[in-house]
């Protein structure tokens, strides 16, 4: 006959033991090494870049100042390729103040805080010289950095993320060719009608899941800048790069807000020191890698297609017009950064 199993107090007793033994032995495992690590308040960033793009490294310089400055109140850990989940997700961690920071597309903002879909306009910039001047004009990115605290958080600074290009696993060399085709776009609404504007069929879903989604033939392709090609492998499976250049959208780094203000002034002039050098290396490594991601996207295949930007252009030119009308508060910046397009081209 089989006996039957019965919780006694003994058994309780030994497994309460055995739990108290394990979080013990966990907690020492864990423990950095005294008293102090329990105080220190743990900064966790996340984002979702390889550990090899600017973006980490130049993260990795923020930990360093933080450590070095405020080693006693502060470990600062930084989450690479999206483990803490992807982009939106992450955001929403940062919303509740699960984690602190994260690096996320103004794209993947534009859900949360409408401000963001100014950067979403195809086309917006005239070019580089405007992108960075826009970026740099500091009253114009903190008013939108400091708009969005009723959605829970702030920008705290921007990282650049280069210009977007279509990518495909058929040869492309005009915009008729992405009819009929299945192109991941950003999970943002204004992308959506941007890759409906060329003619593709718009797919969201997150960086992350890109690649398989190629390989599997979910999609024909995406758009990104070189990078994706090979910290993030893409390049294996849609080796055709076309550089039609419809945006370039800068990553901000947004923070919680309840945490930012919890900060005594002087740890927000470390913090904001930190945040300006963080900045600063992403800037310095970027073209370096662009150049270094052709070069071994080609070893892997890839052929890179020039084209003439201004039929693209057209296509989608007019979604601009559409996105203000649609999003009055997006006027005056857009103005702002028209005028810098003028001013550019006129210097
Ligand atoms: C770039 C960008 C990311 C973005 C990603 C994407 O890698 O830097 O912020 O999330 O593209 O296409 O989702």
């Amino acid at each position: 006959m089989k006996q039957k199993y019965r919780i006694t107090r003994k058994h309780y007793t030994l497994s309460l033991l055995f739990f108290g033994v394990l979080i013990v032995l966990f907690g020492c495992a864990n423990d950095k090494s005294d008293a102090s690590t329990l105080k220190k308040k743990i900064v966790r960033i996340s984002h979702s870049q390889a550990v090899t793009h600017p973006q980490h490294l130049a993260l990795l310089e923020f930990e360093k100042i933080i450590e070095e400055e405020l080693g006693d109140k502060f470990d600062v850990e930084v989450y690479p390729n999206e483990i803490l989940g992807s982009s939106t997700n992450a955001i929403e961690l940062v919303q509740t103040g699960a984690i602190d920071f994260v690096v996320s597309s103004t794209a993947n903002l534009e859900t949360f805080d409408d401000i963001y879909e100014v950067f979403s306009m195809p086309y917006l910039f005239d070019g580089e010289e405007s992108y960075y001047k826009t970026m740099n004009d500091e009253g114009l990115i903190d008013s939108i950095f400091n708009a969005t605290d009723d959605a829970g958080f702030r920008g705290v600074t921007w990282y650049t993320a280069g210009t977007r290009n279509f990518y495909t696993n058929t040869r492309i060399e005009t915009p008729e060719d992405l009819k009929g085709m299945r192109l991941r776009v950003i999970q943002s609404p204004t992308n959506v009608k941007m890759m409906q504007a060329f003619g593709a069929a718009a797919t969201p879903m997150s960086f992350g899941e890109v690649y398989t989604a190629i390989q599997q033939g979910v999609i024909d392709g995406a758009e990104n800048n070189e990078l994706a090609l090979t910290k993030n492998k893409h390049g294996e499976v849609a080796p055709y790069y076309i550089y039609n250049m419809h945006q370039i959208i800068p990553d901000v780094l947004i923070g919680n807000v309840r945490f930012l203000d919890s900060l005594t002034d002087e740890e927000q002039q470390i913090f904001a020191n930190a945040l300006e050098e963080s900045n600063r290396v992403e800037l310095e490594l970027w073209d370096e890698a662009v150049e270094e991601a052709v070069k071994e996207a080609k070893e892997m295949g890839v052929e890179f297609i020039e084209t003439d930007t201004k039929i693209w252009k057209e296509q989608v030119v007019g979604l601009q017009q559409e996105i203000l009308d649609e999003n009055e508060r997006l006027v005056p910046i857009y103005d702002r950064i028209q005028e810098i397009n003028k001013e550019v081209e006129g210097e």
